[in-house]
């Protein structure tokens, strides 16, 4: 973490919680939030979005969406755009999550398309990279990383640049209890980092708030949180039991 930056605890809740029970772990959660000094972040499906806005109003958690159509309406059967995410109080969206690359097809061409429709709607994007253990085992690793960032990053001015978020999320760490350790974490987020400087200028790019995610708990997200270049926490499993969130929360003070 870095005082310069924001400093960001967000939970991608993936395809769980039906609307009665995101309401019930949002009582839960939003008490643990209330003193916090980092943003505190819930990505949440489509159909939990207007509980999830209508209880946090007025708390310190945003709400977050988990994915978007890049196109600002028309016949897309089953989208959602930016302008109707930022209409009922979303602030942020997950984009290019390794789960939507893996089974529904995502590219690099296209979540560069819904990073710039997220900026244009005024919504932060959240936008996840990640290598393969293939591709760490090659040693292909960083030149994947900043491929990703440069496709997915290729419509974004330096000034835009500033409302983008980017979590680090290797994919053989997602879900598996396999954290990345806190040097593996570093490391790579600084390589996001410098890449962003190459594109967007050191300036910017050291405001940019660069988040790990992959097996983050209660028990490992000090150590994460205490590296220069990891500036917060992308939370899937532990995101869906109040206390371990609380604590990840409590971590990032
Ligand atoms: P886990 O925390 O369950 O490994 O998920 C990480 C993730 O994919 C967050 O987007």
């Amino acid at each position: 973490m870095n005082s310069n930056r924001k400093t960001i605890i967000a939970g991608n809740w993936k395809m769980n919680k039906t609307p009665k029970e995101a309401e019930a772990l949002l009582g839960e959660v939003l008490p643990k939030a209330a003193g916090a000094s980092c943003e505190v972040v819930v990505c949440v499906p489509y159909v939990d979005l207007p509980i999830a806005c209508g209880k946090t109003a007025g708390s310190k958690v945003s709400v977050g969406a988990q994915n978007l159509h890049f196109k600002a309406s028309g016949a897309y059967t089953g989208e959602i755009s930016a302008a109707m995410l930022q209409e009922i109080g979303v602030s942020y969206v997950v984009i290019g999550h390794s789960e939507r690359r893996e089974y529904f097809a995502e590219t690099d061409a296209t979540v560069s398309l819904k990073i710039g429709a997220a900026l244009a709607a005024g919504l932060t994007p959240i936008l996840c990279v990640g290598e393969s253990l293939e591709q760490r085992e090659q040693n292909i690793m960083p030149e994947h990383i900043r491929t990703q960032i440069k496709i997915d990053l290729s419509g974004v001015s330096a000034a835009d640049m500033g409302r983008v978020v980017v979590a680090y999320e290797p994919i053989w760490a997602i879900g598996t209890g396999k954290t990345a350790t806190s040097e593996q974490a570093q490391e790579v987020c600084k390589l996001i980092r410098d890449t962003l400087a190459e594109l967007f200028g050191a300036e910017t790019a050291e405001t940019v708030s660069i988040l790990y995610g992959g097996s983050m708990n209660a028990k490992n997200a000090a150590e994460l949180l205490a590296q220069p270049d990891i500036d917060g926490g992308l939370i899937g499993g532990a995101s869906l039991k109040a206390d371990d969130f609380g604590q990840i929360i409590a971590a990032a003070q």
